[in-house]
């Protein structure tokens, strides 16, 4: 095989509840994770080059060592030996440092279509090995889920058998926030001692609509709008056009509603302003 192409898709959190501080310097999460529609397309192609490189159209995509498919790239020429050159083409349609885990996706991508394309032979729990060391984010990918638990610093991943489909609108301001600087906001005696995740379960379990709308939920929300104070103006504003629950994924700044239908998402869509934002209607994958 000479060439691959892979999808790469995006998540969300549905619930994100942060338990506390580790020794290592990472926080404890619960959170349930949601794939979704929105996704890059990764193509990797072999070459006589003896380099890796990297393509990508989109300006803010990180071309070298801070590009987590890149780093998931060497890491397995370097173990493995693999002398040949490599071109990694990436079509970026999630945006970048949105909360969406868009790199994460895009390494374990990588991790998956170079187990392929150069024949490792890598069984699961060693690309969960690779995964761990790449991010805390890569590892959800590695699973063929639409849903699953994460815990431990979010790479521990428990699929979970739900076949719940949902509709979303997200909206993405063109702004960036890095991951690092709202966990270094957070104030842990602030965040509610629920267990988010528990409440939240059975309602995705049941497709109970409403309620699950009402049970999204982001501990890292003060820390985003400490940052962003202006961010909660998104988040009414879906909410005045009508979506049930509106929440932060993961360090944001995207911010999603559920909706009842893609009719819905489409009638929401059309009320944002697309000069700040990017909006998007997805659904579970
Ligand atoms: O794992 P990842 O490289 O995506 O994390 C980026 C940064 O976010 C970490 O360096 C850490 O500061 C913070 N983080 C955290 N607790 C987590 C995940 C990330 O404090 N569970």
């Amino acid at each position: 095989m000479h060439r691959l192409t892979v999808h790469s898709p995006a998540k969300l959190n549905l619930v994100l509840d942060v338990l506390g501080k580790r020794p290592d310097g990472f926080h404890e999460l619960r959170t349930i994770f949601e794939r979704i529609s929105l996704a890059d397309q990764i193509t990797l192609t072999r070459n006589k080059s003896h380099k890796i490189s990297v393509r990508c159209a989109h300006p803010h995509v990180p071309l070298s060592s801070k590009n987590l498919a890149f780093k998931a790239a060497m890491m397995l020429s370097g173990d493995f030996s693999i002398s040949e050159g490599l071109d990694i083409n990436i079509v970026k349609n999630i945006p970048v440092a949105a909360g969406l885990a868009g790199g994460s996706s895009n390494a374990a991508a990588v991790l998956l279509g170079l187990n392929r394309l150069w024949q490792i032979g890598l069984n699961h729990a060693q690309l969960l090995n690779y995964a761990a060391r790449l991010g805390s984010d890569v590892a959800f990918f590695l699973y063929d889920t639409s849903y699953a638990l994460g815990t431990g610093r979010g790479e521990l991943i428990r699929p979970l058998d739900v076949k719940t489909k949902l509709w979303h609108v997200l909206v993405t301001p063109r702004v960036k926030i890095y991951t690092k600087e709202v966990f270094a906001r957070l104030k842990l005696s602030l965040t509610n001692k629920k267990d988010n995740v528990n409440i939240l379960l059975p309602f995705l379990r049941k497709g109970d609509f409403v309620r699950l709308a009402g049970a999204l939920s982001n501990d890292l929300e003060p820390a985003i709008l400490s940052l962003r104070p202006d961010f909660i103006y998104l988040k009414d504003k879906l909410l005045d056009a009508g979506a049930a629950g509106v929440c932060f994924s993961g360090s944001g700044p995207s911010v999603f509603a559920c909706v009842p239908s893609q009719k819905h998402a489409l009638s929401l869509r059309a009320k944002f302003d697309r000069r700040y934002t990017q909006v998007f209607v997805v659904s579970t994958m």
